[in-house]
């Protein structure tokens, strides 16, 4: 049996008097993967947090032995000054800074006052070079995709002589290649001796790495599993995560579809970095009521583009096409526009155009339809407060009460309040990207109802997900997006993954 590098024991931890954690302890095995899986709230970052220093040593009760030796970590630096650095759940790079400048920011390489450009640079090559990122140093992180973002903060973890890396959901935001990009990187650290910590919702890739699989439910340690032991498998992490089986991961449904309800002609959409250059080019699509209808696509297809610059242009630029309600041309130039002919979109970046994280679920979820609580003016508090709380109770969104600033919430309960948003905005059309990114298995079927109660009720779903397991379950038919094309349309019967994949990866041009 390796030796034990970290070893917590009744750890808990509360938030103003509730507990996030209750008496938990945990032993990591220097050089293994050990995966963390959990409901959504069940306590994963907040355990992360205690282990990293982000809450400082007296925030909580029980301790934390680092090689047999009992630690307390004052700050994050103090935790990374001991080889732990943590990658949290929402990347903390910033965008307007060059790769470099990120990988070095706080730690910034200077000789006699000066920041020493060339020593930094040929550095970041070097640790670039470490997770096999092929960029220049100097480019713009804005410039990067999130897998390669991901990358990035990794090169940043090396580069400070880390011995147990913490990665928090990583992989949530990417699609199948950069994810097993980055489980190969995983796989590589452990090879040089790096212990690591992975939470993560999906299942598979946990079977696929983890060397070991602790459970958290409630705050509570409910079981940790050895991958090698014969019983275990994705069941037995969802028994241990939810309390009891999960036989589908679909609800049952009858599709009732009925007349075209919104179709979209002609679309084109210009890059804003380079509007001679087309993000969207001339896609066309139509939804009927009470349908779902899936657009599968690799990362940078363009998929969310297409949704963004459809809701009132809020990306892209030269934007030309038409959109049409029930046969008749809208206009949806403007987000208001587009809110006001029932088409709503709900982002995939729930921190950037979701949710105000300063205020509570009931602001946040009324934000958008507030004259359907205002009467003669006024605002029916009452009114507000009871339906976020419907919200709250029927998406099972895990939170004191409704008055919760959105900020305390776990990543995917935040996700929830993000639905429930939108859903009380009462739209006929939805766009939903990736609307289940970081929420746990048993929440996902939740989700999923939903999806299905909207489209029963006759509204047109559009559904953008990275993951094809989830387009096929869900969707009644299918668009393949590749290079800001449309590659294909299958028929739910006829949709498999490779089918999928290959149309998803044929040249946009060419496949037309
Ligand atoms: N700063 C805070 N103030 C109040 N409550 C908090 C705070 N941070 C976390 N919590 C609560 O602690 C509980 C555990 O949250 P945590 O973020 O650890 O969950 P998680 O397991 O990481 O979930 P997810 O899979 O959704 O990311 C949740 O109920 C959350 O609302
Ligand atoms: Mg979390």
């Amino acid at each position: 049996m390796p030796q034990t590098i970290l070893r917590t024991s009744g750890i808990t931890k509360r938030f103003q008097g509730v507990a996030a954690l209750s008496d938990v302890s945990l032993e990591i095995a220097a050089g293994e993967v050990h995966a963390l899986c959990g409901e959504n709230g069940a306590g994963k970052s907040t355990l992360m947090n205690v282990l990293s220093g982000v809450y400082p040593s007296g925030t909580y009760e029980g301790t934390i032995e680092l090689d047999g030796e009992a630690v307390g970590f004052r700050s994050l630096a103090d935790s990374e000054a001991h080889g732990i650095v943590i990658i949290h759940q929402e990347l903390a790079l910033v965008p307007q800074l060059t790769i470099a400048e990120n990988l070095f920011l706080g730690s910034e390489i200077a000789s006699r006052g000066f920041i020493d450009w060339h020593a930094t640079h040929t550095r970041a090559a070097a640790a670039l070079e470490r997770v096999g990122l092929d960029e220049n140093p100097s480019t713009p992180v804005s410039e990067l995709g999130i897998g390669k973002r991901q990358l990035v903060e990794i090169a940043k973890a090396l580069s400070k002589d880390v011995r147990i890396l913490i990665l928090d959901e990583p992989t949530a935001a990417l699609g199948e290649a950069d994810s097993a990009r980055l489980l190969s990187l995983i796989a590589r650290l452990r090879e040089h001796g790096i212990t690591c910590i992975l939470i993560s919702h999906k299942l598979r890739e946990v079977m696929q790495i983890a060397d070991r699989i602790t459970v958290l439910r409630d705050g509570e340690n409910v079981e940790t599993m050895h991958r090698d032991e014969p019983e275990t498998d994705e069941g037995r992490i969802i028994r241990a995560m939810v309390g009891r089986d999960l036989d589908s991961l679909f609800p049952p449904r009858e599709p009732l579809i009925g007349d075209e309800l919104f179709r979209i002609e002609n679309w084109s959409v210009g890059r804003p970095d380079a509007p001679d250059r087309h993000a969207i080019d001339d896609v066309g699509f139509h939804v009927r009521s009470g349908e779902i209808v899936g657009f599968a696509g690799l990362m940078g297809a363009g998929r969310t583009e297409l949704a963004m610059s459809i809701f009132g242009r809020s990306y892209g630029t030269r934007i030309s096409g038409s959109a049409f309600l029930h046969g008749e041309r809208v206009d949806v130039s403007t987000v208001q526009r587009a809110i006001e002919h029932g088409i709503v979109y709900v982002p995939e970046d729930r921190r950037g155009h979701g949710l105000n994280m300063f205020t509570d679920i009931r602001t946040n979820v009324s934000a958008v339809a507030l004259d359907r609580l205002t009467r003669g003016g006024l605002l029916d508090l009452i009114r507000e407060y009871k339906i976020a709380d419907a919200y709250r109770y029927k998406m099972n969104i895990k939170a004191r009460g409704v008055t919760e600033i959105v900020g305390n919430l776990s990543g995917g309960n935040q996700q929830k309040v993000v639905l429930a948003k939108w859903l009380f905005s009462t739209p006929d059309v939805l766009i939903l990207d990736e609307p289940t990114r970081g929420i746990d298995v048993g929440a996902k079927y939740e989700i999923y109802g939903f999806v299905n109660e909207l489209a029963a009720q006759g509204k047109a779903i559009v559904l953008i997900s990275s993951e094809l397991p989830e387009v096929i379950g869900l969707s009644d038919r299918i668009y393949t997006l590749a290079e800001g094309r449309i590659t294909g349309e299958v028929a739910r019967e006829d949709a498999t993954q490779e089918r999928l994949m290959h149309l998803m990866t044929a040249d946009g041009a060419g496949a037309r």
